[in-house]
């Protein structure tokens, strides 16, 4: 059975690029594999963060998990922080990823582009460590992400690699990114040539904001002067993006959704693109209201710790003695 795993930052305000290029799809796994889906709020220290609204978002994002469709019976859903399994093995990985690669990628250029070097922490460089121990520990085979995150799994896949190499075969497992066929980039809707990030507010829609704003965002996303809808990433973003995101949460392909809006006018297509948002949106954060007043996340986190844990510690001790820790407690 191929294991899954992924992972969110709580770093608030997730979007509806999060949900399209990931969160959405994680239950898709929980029927044929073994899914593991995490809180990533060691990561979400990489950036400065006031400690109730972090403590918040992981509440938030495990309440998200859940309402998501996510079933605890079947996925492990657990916090980074609450298996220091994550920590102990990127203390030995980090000694295998070199300063060059790490200052290559594009998160960690586009994070820090505009940072004094004095404020960069450690964290925020070593950033591809930490994600590749949160993927190995788990010998996991797919990590479903979206595009932004495909080169964090390929650093992964060559971490995985010189290891095995020079410490054999099956010392680590290699894992294989999946991205979506449509929405693996949702892009601003103030500015699509640019990402949907969690820190723009005029061209994101939130998971959380209401009905009445998600609306309004759509009605007002930035279009072109051409009139026609098609998809056309170079010469009409704003276009694309939206038939892109009315194609994913449909479920169906880029042409259909094409097919569909052919002769439409602009307000007439933003308008049941917005239809079709709302409609995912409306009872998901029903959903989650529900799970923030009954707390049910909470033993769903505890005993997927416990879950969790029982994989990492076995990966870390191969690994651990692998490298040539000393095992004291093997006699
Ligand atoms: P994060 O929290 O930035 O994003 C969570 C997921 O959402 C995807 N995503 C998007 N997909 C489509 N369009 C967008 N505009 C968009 N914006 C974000 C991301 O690609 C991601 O899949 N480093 C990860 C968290 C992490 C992780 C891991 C993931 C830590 N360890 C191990 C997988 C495996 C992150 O910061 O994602």
């Amino acid at each position: 059975m191929a294991r899954i795993l992924s992972g969110i930052k709580p770093t608030g305000n997730l979007t509806l690029g999060n949900y399209i290029g990931a969160l959405k799809h994680f239950k898709d796994f929980q029927e044929t594999g073994e899914v593991f889906i995490f809180i990533a709020d060691l990561h979400a220290l990489t950036l400065p963060i006031d400690p109730t609204f972090l403590r918040n978002n992981s509440r938030d994002l495990a309440a998200f998990y859940l309402a998501s469709g996510l079933d605890p019976k079947k996925a492990t859903i657990f916090t980074q922080s609450s298996v220091p399994e994550h920590a102990e093995l990127n203390a030995i990985l980090q000694n295998y990823l070199y300063m060059g690669e790490l200052s290559r990628m594009t998160q960690f250029k586009e994070k820090s582009q505009h940072m004094k070097d004095s404020a960069i922490g450690l964290g925020l460089f070593a950033y591809p460590v930490l994600m590749a121990a949160d993927i190995v520990l788990y010998d996991a085979d797919i990590v479903p992400v979206g595009e932004d995150q495909v080169q964090h799994v390929e650093i992964t896949r060559d971490l995985v690699n010189r290891m095995n190499k020079r410490y054999g075969e099956g010392t680590l497992v290699l894992p294989n990114y999946k991205i979506n066929k449509v929405g693996a980039r949702i892009m601003s809707l103030s500015n699509p040539t640019v990402k949907m990030s969690k820190s723009d507010p005029k061209g994101d829609i939130f998971l959380l904001d209401s009905m009445d704003v998600v609306r309004k965002k759509i009605m007002s996303a930035v279009t072109d002067m051409d009139a026609t809808v098609r998809y056309d990433k170079e010469n009409k973003p704003g276009i694309s993006n939206l038939l892109t995101i009315y194609a994913a949460i449909k479920e169906i392909s880029i042409e259909e959704a094409e097919a569909k809006f052919a002769g439409y006018r602009y307000g007439d297509f933003k308008r049941e693109v917005a239809d079709a948002v709302i409609a995912e949106l409306e009872p998901f954060q029903k959903r989650y209201f529900e799970i923030i007043e009954s707390k049910e996340y909470l033993p769903v986190l505890q005993e997927g710790a416990k879950r969790a844990k029982e994989i990492a510690s076995k990966t870390l001790k191969r690994v651990q003695n692998a490298v040539g820790l000393l095992d004291i407690d093997d006699d």
